[in-house]
């Protein structure tokens, strides 16, 4: 399964790539929102530094409207993946970028019609989004296993993006069932590499190694 970071801080990305662990970049205006900057001069320094592909999302409300942005930001790099939020204009959208060679992420799944749809259209990628289906008390992975099932059905090659991740068991449940991609805020990335025993195991191995040098010198 690949990872993405889901932000839009061109330095968190830059930290994270000397892991070899990130495949790609999700932003979106909320995220873009918060850096300074100019929004197209933020995703082409987070392509450069991740050389693979970076979600940036059109704020047109309307299919003509998404169709020329997101050609202007296919245009930033060759990494730039167009993301257009589910709806009629983003189903019309994404059919004429994908068409174009364009790729494209529809955001704001929230059902597996949903997602069929965008999969009918040519996307790149689909975007279910986990954690705000269950801040509504609703299984979020439910909707993702869903999701994948019909997809191996029809061999659609659009791409299972599991998104709004909150937390580790997101990321490894979404692994089981054969998500493609997972998109991890950094914290939950951080989060992917703790384990208490690894801290108490090291601890002692490197306390016993010093004991027995002690002992010789
Ligand atoms: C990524 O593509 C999404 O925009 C992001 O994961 C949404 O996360 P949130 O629900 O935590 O805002």
């Amino acid at each position: 399964m690949k990872i993405f970071v889901d932000s839009a801080n061109p330095e968190t990305v830059e930290a994270l790539v000397p892991l070899r662990i990130v495949d790609g970049v999700t932003t979106n205006p909320s995220l873009l929102a918060r850096e300074s900057g100019d929004p197209h001069e933020t995703l082409a320094r987070i392509c450069r530094a991740v050389r693979g592909p970076v979600s940036a999302e059109v704020v047109a409300t309307d299919a003509d409207g998404m169709i020329g942005e997101g050609r202007r930001l296919a245009a930033i790099d060759e990494h730039i993946v167009v993301k257009v939020p589910f709806g009629k204009a983003g189903v019309q959208a994404c059919a004429v970028l994908s068409g174009e060679g364009i790729r494209v992420n529809v955001t704001l799944v929230f059902s597996p019609a949903q997602a069929l749809l965008a999969a009918k259209v040519g996307a790149a990628f689909v975007s279910p989004f986990v954690g705000r289906v269950e801040d509504i008390a609703t299984d979020g992975m439910d909707l993702v296993s869903r999701i994948v099932e019909i997809y191996e059905n029809y061999e659609f090659e659009t791409e299972v993006l599991v998104a709004s991740v909150r937390g580790p068991a997101h990321v490894v449940e979404a692994a089981r069932m054969g998500a493609d991609v997972c998109t991890c805020p950094p914290k939950v990335i951080d989060m992917l590499f703790n384990h208490p025993l690894t801290d108490i195991g090291l601890a002692k191995f490197l306390a016993d190694w010093d004991k027995a040098q002690a002992v010789r010198a």
